[in-house]
């Protein structure tokens, strides 16, 4: 069985941050977040995973190579221009050799994969979905199903009145008669012209719906708020997290001070006369300045942040550096290799990507 993971996403609305990293590689507790979908599927036992990319797929390739690192074999496919979520998954057809999974690669989700294997089994359709209710599917794929499970409309992003709560989750377990229905060598969208039409020619589609744990990581605010949510304990990784937690791998107790809970990669200095925490994750080689203080972020690797500076609720890619006594405020998104002047007074919400900021 093969599973593939769309990876060809540009990111917009993490930008800054996907300008240096593609939305894949976004680490989450300091492994890109495609890793955690990858252990997934190989403990699932697949074993060999395909990943239709575009967007900076070098950084996707060089750091898991060929998959033996996991326990599997990875088939990189690049698209010269996006073909879309459908027409990807068209363009890597000569690898599929019987059902097969397909996941959105954004997607954080405790889904169990064997539970959705057995219920794509009974159903017996051309594909089973994954979905959640959600209180907003304005910004989803709104799916529309009977008791049964089997699926009668497919609305993606819906404008006015929804037609269902009940969202595509963005895995799917798929039949290869899927494939036949994709035509090939253009763009196209499984959400708005794939599943559409397969309903329409009567084709049975079914909705495994879950309350499983599930975020989409591809806003700033969520991306945020998973953190929170994997401190708490809502998806058990196999990290030992929780909300004492003032700890990392290879990280040793610095002489600044943390506030539970906060993740610390290798190699990071917190002076004495910092405060971290709580709810902070510091990247490899991060270094904090005596008087600083951070909150509710998250730093990427290589982070400087200087004497007496104050970040809160924000996320700093790597190799930024936070000049002395500036003060970067909630909701902001600092991007790779940006300097921010001493003394800088970011207002809520900024989006750094040039160099030298003194705002406000
Ligand atoms: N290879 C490839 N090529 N991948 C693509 C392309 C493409 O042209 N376009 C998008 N992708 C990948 C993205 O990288 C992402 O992992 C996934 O497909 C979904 O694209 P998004 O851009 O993140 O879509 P969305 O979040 O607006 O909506 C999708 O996900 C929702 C759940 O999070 C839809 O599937 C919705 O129906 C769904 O509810
Ligand atoms: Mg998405």
């Amino acid at each position: 069985m093969q599973a593939i993971v769309l990876v060809g996403g540009e990111g917009t609305r993490l930008r800054p941050l996907t300008y240096g990293t593609p939305k894949p590689m976004v680490p989450i507790m300091n492994v890109p977040f495609l890793e955690r979908t990858l252990v997934r599927i190989q403990d699932a036992g697949i074993t060999h995973a395909i990943l239709p990319a575009g967007y900076l797929p070098e950084a996707i390739s060089s750091y898991f190579g060929d998959g033996s690192r996991l326990g599997m074999r990875l088939t990189y496919v690049i698209e010269e221009t996006p073909l879309g979520t459908a027409g990807a998954i068209k363009n890597v057809e000569q690898y599929i050799d019987g059902p097969f999974f397909v996941f959105n690669g954004d997607v954080l989700t405790g889904l169990d994969l064997r539970g959705m294997m057995q219920f794509h089994a009974a159903k017996g359709g051309v594909g089973s979905l994954h979905l959640i209710t959600v209180e907003d599917p304005s910004s989803f794929g709104a799916v529309v199903h009977d008791a049964d499970g089997r699926i009668s409309a497919f609305v993606e992003k819906p404008q006015g009145p929804p037609p269902s709560h009940d969202v595509n989750a963005g895995t799917y377990l798929l039949e290869p008669a899927v494939l036949a229905a994709i035509p090939g060598g253009r763009n196209v969208s499984i959400e708005r012209e794939t599943f559409p039409e397969l309903i329409a020619r009567g084709e049975k589609l079914y909705a495994y719906v879950t309350d499983d744990y599930w975020i989409d990581l591809g806003r700033p605010e969520h991306y945020l708020d998973a953190h929170r949510h994997l401190f708490e304990g809502a998806i058990p990784l196999e990290l030992p997290l929780g909300r004492d937690l003032i700890a990392g791998p290879g990280s040793a107790q610095p002489p600044g001070t943390l506030v539970a809970p906060v993740f610390i990669g290798e190699g990071v200095t917190v002076e004495e006369g910092a405060c971290v925490g709580p709810y902070v994750v510091l990247g490899n080689g991060c270094r904090i300045a005596s008087g600083a203080r951070v909150v509710d972020s998250l730093l990427w690797e290589d982070v400087y942040v200087g004497p007496d500076a104050r970040i809160e609720w924000a996320i700093v890619a790597s190799r930024a550096q936070i000049g002395a006594g500036a003060y970067v405020r909630p909701k902001s998104v600092i991007g790779h290799d940006v300097m921010i002047l001493d003394g800088s007074q970011l207002p809520e919400g900024s989006r750094v990507v040039a160099e030298g900021v003194t705002t406000g």
